[in-house]
């Protein structure tokens, strides 16, 4: 199975900051991975990567087929077309219903999409995420889970390769969070990789998923599937 991503000794400095240093790993179709490791660990750092928000100081990087780490400015829409993101502030338009701010997700990223296609594919991603009755309401009229769901519908939509999620439960209580983790399990399923930083423990822990883990920039751990133990980071955050 060729790899969604790949990382070959990538660093990432911000000034004399080494913020990720040289980092190896590959992410396969259709896996769940979290990515872990204390507040300043690197872990936002390596999610702007995937995403081409930044590019690394040194090292290569493929995603989704497209090698990122040399790119041209004019590829990185194509880039991010195969990229879904969730953040933990679920980054909603406030004047557009839920069923708007997923096709302005698909429209944005791709213009030949015309409004009816936008508007079926938008509310399939709605029924997908379990929000089907609830596409006309604004961000404001939804709870921080809804919103969240309605977040990923958006992030999904355009049936990306990839699934990169930034503290999505930060803002969640946890019976909520683990209801997004098993919605992050089912995108997982139909065959999208998908990357979550978070600083869960309880969900890490006890979902038994592939973890990264980052310390000080270094990917110091890969714990495979079914083997997650006690995460090591828990003492030094
Ligand atoms: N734009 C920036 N300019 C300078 N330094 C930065 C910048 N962004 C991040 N850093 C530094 O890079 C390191 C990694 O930051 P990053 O945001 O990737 O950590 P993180 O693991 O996501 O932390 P958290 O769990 O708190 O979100 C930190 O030392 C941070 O201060
Ligand atoms: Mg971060």
């Amino acid at each position: 199975m060729r790899p969604i991503v790949e990382f070959a000794a990538v660093t990432r400095a911000y000034g004399a900051r080494v913020a990720l240093d040289d980092v190896h790993f590959e992410l396969l179709p259709g896996e769940l991975t979290f990515l872990v490791g204390p507040s300043g660990a690197g872990k936002t750092t390596l999610l702007k990567l995937i995403n081409r928000e930044i590019r690394p100081s040194s090292g290569r990087l493929w995603v989704a087929g497209m090698p990122a780490h040399q790119i041209k400015a004019s590829r990185v829409a194509e880039l991010r077309r195969r990229v879904g993101v969730v953040f933990q502030d679920y980054k909603l338009l406030p004047r557009l219903t839920a069923r708007e701010n997923v096709a302005f997700g698909l429209q944005v990223g791709d213009l030949r999409v015309s409004d009816e296609e936008a508007r079926d594919r938008s509310l399939d991603a709605l029924e997908a995420v379990g929000l089907g009755d609830r596409g006309d309401a604004y961000p404001h009229q939804l709870s921080g889970g809804q919103q969240q769901r309605v977040a990923v519908a958006r992030a999904v939509v355009g049936q990306p390769q990839l699934l990169i999620a930034d503290e999505p439960t930060g803002n969640l209580d946890q019976e909520t969070a683990w209801q997004m983790m098993d919605l992050f399990e089912d995108i997982a399923a139909w065959g999208t990789a998908v990357l979550v930083a978070t600083h869960n423990v309880e969900i890490v822990t006890r979902l038994q998923r592939r973890v990264l883990t980052l310390v000080q920039g270094r990917l110091v751990r890969d714990q495979p599937a079914g083997r997650t133990g006690r995460m090591a980071w828990l003492a030094s955050s």
